[in-house]
């Protein structure tokens, strides 16, 4: 059967009972009652995460919420759980807008399950460098794919009456001096890579808002940049969202409004808001700048249903029905998985004798499920691969689990044995609330300090409760966040002191933590412990709030103990599979990655694994490349990327073959960091040279001498194809395949485009097209797929214009950008400039 797709523009204010007609006029209505304070202060968040009711207009207070993988809610805590999907960069290996779209549905009934009306993603930046310490959270190496799965995702999401914010425009692609770096890139470049998906997107998906970023492009601050705010998102692709700042990137009030920014968030205290008001009385901005963002904010809350009179787009009894999250997330963790290598046909395990499987890795146990940063979310249950094998494998199957080695160096929120809660007192010792915890970690910014404690009434907070270890020995205890702590355990102190506050707040907030002392405690017999914050409250620029935790490490075990056990156990079994995966210092945002090494003793494990057991499945838990110097060696390599909650049954479905795994790379996985295209995102002096023009990933790679490990679109199915024939007319490629195998199967049809002829600066290759189908064993499917006519156009940059460059070129039907099933050639491009 073979799968188109179709989606349906959902950027007008109509669509539901909203017409455009209806929404100008009650905009209007609305802007026209409403004082230069109301206004700018409309423009201004007044927390973290909303932006003021206005009632004297019938104005409720817009929620925004991160993002990109779940909805985290205006709280932000492990007793508020979210649905948590796998990571983006998993949903774009599914090479499948249709799925996506479905990522953004669920997501969207999360946002209104939430009180949640404007979602902060998708994250359309490129995986410019594997040392991209975002890189999880953002798609792929490919324009093309990004905005097709970006498309998917956005057209999810407001079809079901949430609005998305495309971020973080533009050129975004690393994290390091985030806020103020200058990224030098050319004008072609720009239009042809990073530009290219926020186009797309606005014009097939027309999304409600974008985010600026924090980082300048070529000596401008992107939330004052108003070539590209306005000039070329406005008014050359006609994009009539809001366009919100990052959180803390508007910098300057007269420069930021001008520069075509509407929201400065987040608040109280903004560029934006009463400085905004005081510009325009002081002559300094004309109040006519301020209306045209005040009429978008006004667009914005009449589409999501939140200005009186106007009719949402969607409204509440035309929302798709409900899909179950979970079972959505297990989905889309299969078909993400990229299966890399299948030797002997390894995969699927084959379960028609008893199986029997050595189960390794400190991951495997212990999931790590997303990346860290902004997109943290806690869902209300995470199934590791243990937990998904356990309960997947036929009764009387062998399973044993080891760690192997512990990668983990650092210490983690206190979790597993802690039954905690917080303990609010005012000045004078007092108990004002008391919350219970599901973890050790408090989050409460502005309006979320529970039990409607003031901000001003708090003093000292306390986590505190019994932890009952698993294990007898040296366990280590730590804080996390900044401020003056005393944390006891079992009745000694262990720290008593005050630290000095500073760093990126994002870090700060999501808190990095840092060992305090250490305590001999017993298996099963519980202490009590506590973290005293004398001086909880905190603000990075305007924001408040109290974030800290408590955090704890088991005792280490030794590391050659830990690998003798794990090759012990994986030379009993019929398999070995062995989880090995990043951690949370190594894979965030707020900073980059140094190297693409596994940490800890993690390669050592699977060569000394894969010695002992010729049967050994590595499953690779990172968002991200990871080296693999042990890759020939063993049976299969399986990657899961972060999975989301469901990533263990995910993986116990795709090990036993109840799923293919239905990933294919949307990045190119270097064999070694020094291969990679690009391997600086430090800047010089606050600049950071694109020097590689259009050269990223697979372009790059075409003209490296040194392969990658694995080509970009890479990926094994459990089934074999044929390609028996590719046409080309009208703009769109026909291909027929069969399924030759003896199993139902999905394929991915990629499609390159070749210039033949002077290259003209062009890549040797670019992906033009894509589409996912399945078949029955024997079943024949033919495919039409549409080539994107970006695929024929270069970006003139003296004329400042498309140029469409005459053919001929080859097209490829391919399995990855370094292969070539079918070659068809394309006399002239051709000339339908509606198409993406
Ligand atoms: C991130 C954004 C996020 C925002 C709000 C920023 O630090 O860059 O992606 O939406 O925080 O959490």
């Amino acid at each position: 059967m073979a799968q188109t797709l179709a989606f349906v523009r959902s950027r007008s204010t109509g669509g539901g009972t909203g017409s455009p007609g209806d929404h100008h006029a009650v905009v209007e209505a609305a802007l026209a009652r409403l004082d230069l304070d109301a206004k700018t202060r409309l423009l201004a968040g007044q927390d973290l995460w909303t932006l003021p009711a206005l009632p004297e207009i019938g104005l409720d207070s817009l929620v925004m919420s991160d993002g990109p993988v779940g909805v985290r809610g205006a709280a932000w805590s492990a007793d508020d759980p979210s649905l948590c999907l796998p990571s983006p960069t998993a949903l774009a290996a599914t090479w499948d807008p249709a799925l996506a779209r479905r990522a953004g549905r669920v997501l969207a009934q999360e946002a209104h399950r939430k009180g949640a009306h404007v979602l902060l993603a998708p994250t359309v930046n490129l995986h410019r460098s594997p040392l991209g310490g975002r890189h999880f959270e953002a798609y792929s190496e490919d324009p093309l794919l990004t905005s097709r799965i970006g498309t998917g995702y956005v057209t999810g999401v407001q079809e079901s009456g949430i609005a998305a914010t495309v971020k973080h425009f533009v050129a975004n692609d690393a994290e390091t001096e985030r806020f103020t770096v200058d990224n030098r890139v050319s004008e072609r470049a720009l239009r042809e890579l990073y530009l290219a998906p926020f186009e797309a997107i606005v014009r097939d998906a027309g999304p409600w808002a974008l985010m600026s970023a924090y980082n300048g492009v070529n000596g401008t601050t992107m939330t004052e940049h108003r070539a590209l705010q306005t000039g070329v998102l406005r008014e050359e692709w006609g994009f009539d969202g809001v366009v919100v700042s990052d959180w803390l990137a508007a910098r300057d009030t007269v420069r930021a409004i001008e520069g075509g920014l509407d929201v400065a968030m987040p608040g109280p205290q903004t560029v934006f808001g009463p400085a905004l008001a005081a510009a325009v009385r002081d002559g300094r901005v004309a109040e006519s700048t301020v209306d045209r963002a005040v009429r978008r904010v006004l667009l914005l809350a009449a589409r999501v249903g939140l200005l009186k009179g106007a009719a949402p787009v969607v409204p509440v009894g035309r929302r798709p029905a409900p899909l179950d999250g979970p079972g959505v997330a297990r989905e889309i963790a299969a078909r993400s998985f990229v299966l890399l290598s299948n030797r002997a046909g390894a995969l699927p395990l084959d379960t028609s004798a008893v199986p029997s499987i050595a189960l390794i890795g400190r991951a495997a146990r212990d999931a790590r499920f997303l990346g860290g940063g902004s997109a943290t979310v806690y869902p209300a249950r995470v199934v590791s691969p243990l937990d998904g094998l356990t309960e997947a494998l036929p009764d009387g199957s062998i399973l044993t689990y080891t760690m192997g080695a512990d990668a983990n160096d650092q210490l983690e929120v206190a979790a597993k044995g802690f039954e905690l809660r917080a303990v609010l007192r005012d000045a004078h010792g007092h108990r004002l609330a008391e919350q219970p915890l599901a973890l050790g970690r408090v989050r409460w910014m502005d309006g979320a300090i529970p039990a409607g404690v003031g901000y001003d009434a708090l003093a000292t907070v306390e986590i505190t409760g019994t932890f009952t270890p698993l294990d007898s020995g040296t366990h280590h205890f730590g804080t996390s966040g900044t401020g003056d702590f005393r944390l006891t355990v079992d009745g000694t102190v262990l720290y008593d002191g005050a630290d000095p506050e500073g760093g990126d707040p994002m870090e700060v907030l999501t808190g990095r933590a840092i060992p305090r002392g250490s305590a001999e405690l017993e298996a099963g017999r519980p202490v009590e412990v506590s973290l005293l914050h004398r001086a909880p409250k905190v603000a990075f620029g305007p924001i408040r709030g109290v974030t800290f935790g408590l955090t704890h490490r088991d005792p280490q075990r030794d590391g050659d103990r830990l690998i003798e056990e794990a090759v012990a156990a994986a030379r009993a079994a019929d398999t070995a599979v062995v989880v090995v995966a990043t951690t949370e210092r190594v894979e965030s945002e707020g900073f980059d990655r140094t190297n693409l090494r596994l940490p800890g003793r993690q390669d050592e494990l699977v060569a000394r694994v894969a010695a002992a057991n010729p049967r050994t499945v590595v499953v690779v838990n990172a968002g991200a490349p990871v080296e693999m110097p042990w890759r020939e060696d063993v049976a299969a390599i399986l990657l899961t990327w972060f999975p989301g909650q469901e990533g263990g049954a995910a993986l116990a479905d795709v090990l036993l073959g109840r799923e293919e795994p239905g990933g294919r790379l949307p990045t190119t996985w270097p064999a070694r960091l020094e291969d990679a295209p690009v391997t600086r995102v430090s800047p010089e002096e606050g600049v950071l040279p694109y020097d590689e023009g259009l050269f990223v990933g697979y372009r790059a790679w075409e003209r490296h001498a040194t392969p990658p490990a694995y080509p970009f679109g890479h990926g094994l199915g459990y089934t074999t194809w044929e390609y028996l024939a590719l046409t080309v007319a009208d703009g769109c490629a026909r291909v027929r395949l069969r399924n030759t195998g003896t199993r139902p199967g999905r394929e991915t049809v990629q499609l390159y485009a070749e210039p033949v002829g002077p290259a003209g600066g062009r890549p040797a290759r670019q992906l033009a097209g894509l589409a996912t189908i399945t078949a029955e064993p024997g079943e024949t499917v033919d495919v039409e797929i549409p080539v994107a006519d970006r695929t024929f156009q270069v970006w003139d940059e003296e004329a400042g214009a498309w140029d469409v460059v005459a053919g001929p070129y080859l097209l490829h039907a391919a399995r990855s950008a370094a292969d070539s099933v079918l070659t068809a050639s394309v006399p002239l491009p051709p000339s339908d400039p509606g198409r993406s």
